[in-house]
């Protein structure tokens, strides 16, 4: 009988222990500039339903670090998921691949392709979730702040797929995450009460508000997405009204406190969820948050095929 793969849905896949293990390989993946051959032989295969800049990239360029290779498969192809069912797609592609990084609108389908998937699959983002964006996120602000369980890291704007794993990420290490959402835009509460739960476990402290001012007080990082993903084009106009007030500019950042740093997962809508001037401020260490996904998604690439 074969072995069953390891998958990465969400970071509900992952325990502290595996998260910390990552990040020290992720730390030595970094530092160590030559190429190491250690998937020589193997090939990644990215579905994508949505487009992308960092997600394909950092992963076809960590996949030919590691001595690699990828192909990718776009929305054309897959016909957003329309041309055949998920379960087909992922048991003839078990047959050609290694292991499939997976970016779907519906996070069910994903689910689905890891269901009938000989081979490892990885979210590259779904509606629910954007575990290996999370993986990055916390290994910057480790590098950046020093340490990660007892910090307070503030989220503002959506409650959404970015947030979600956020939130996991952040009960499962013990860093303390105060979320502002306008009412109505509010996470998943399923999710919600699963961080409550892990949070628990860390001595996290997980906080729910609508006022942003009061979410950022104090913290060490601020963080914000867009207000309007892909895929919920058509809810711009209301959205951009609902989500006044959540815009981080300087005035936002000022009231957070001194030496607050400036996190997005990008791409960011500058002028919408977040001013040029924060952006490109002293604080802003989005550029380093986006080198970090090539780092991370290299040690989980190893993690998951090297078992
Ligand atoms: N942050 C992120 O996943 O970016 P892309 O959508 O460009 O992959
Ligand atoms: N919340 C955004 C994240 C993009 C990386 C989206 O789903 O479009």
């Amino acid at each position: 009988m074969t072995m069953k793969p390891k998958h990465l849905l969400t970071l509900q896949d992952l325990d502290r222990e595996e998260i910390l293990h990552l990040f020290r390989n992720a730390i030595e993946l970094k530092r160590e500039k030559k190429t190491l051959r250690l998937l020589a032989g193997k090939t990644l295969g990215l579905l994508f339903q949505k487009p992308s800049v960092r997600t394909r990239v950092s992963f076809e360029v960590g996949m030919a670090q590691l001595g690699g290779q990828s192909l990718y498969i776009g929305p054309v192809e897959l016909e957003q998921g329309k041309r055949e069912s998920p379960k087909d797609v992922a048991r003839v592609l078990s047959r050609y691949l290694d292991v499939i990084v997976a970016r779907t609108f519906r996070h069910a389908e994903v689910e689905e392709m890891a269901r009938h998937s000989e081979i490892p699959v990885i979210n590259g983002l779904s509606d629910a979730s954007h575990p290996c964006q999370a993986l990055a996120d916390l290994l910057t602000i480790q590098e950046k702040v020093g340490h990660l369980q007892g910090i307070k890291v503030a989220y503002v704007g959506d409650g959404n797929n970015v947030c979600h794993s956020l939130m996991k990420g952040c009960a499962l290490v013990g860093v303390n995450l105060s979320i502002a959402t306008p009412t109505g835009y509010e996470p998943n509460p399923t999710i919600t009460q699963w961080a409550a739960r892990e949070a628990k476990k860390t001595d996290a402290k997980i906080e729910l508000l609508n006022d942003p001012l009061k979410a950022v007080k104090g913290a060490s990082v601020l963080y914000t997405d867009v207000w309007t993903s892909m895929g919920q084009e058509q809810e711009k106009q209301r959205r951009v009204k609902a989500f006044q007030g959540f815009r981080v500019d300087g005035k936002m950042m000022k009231a957070a406190g001194h030496g607050t740093l400036f996190m997005h997962c990008l791409p960011a809508h500058r002028g919408e969820e977040v001013t040029d001037e924060v952006m490109d401020s002293r604080e802003s260490i989005v550029y380093d948050q986006a080198e970090n996904r090539l780092h991370v998604q290299k040690a989980v690439l190893l993690m998951l095929l090297k078992r």
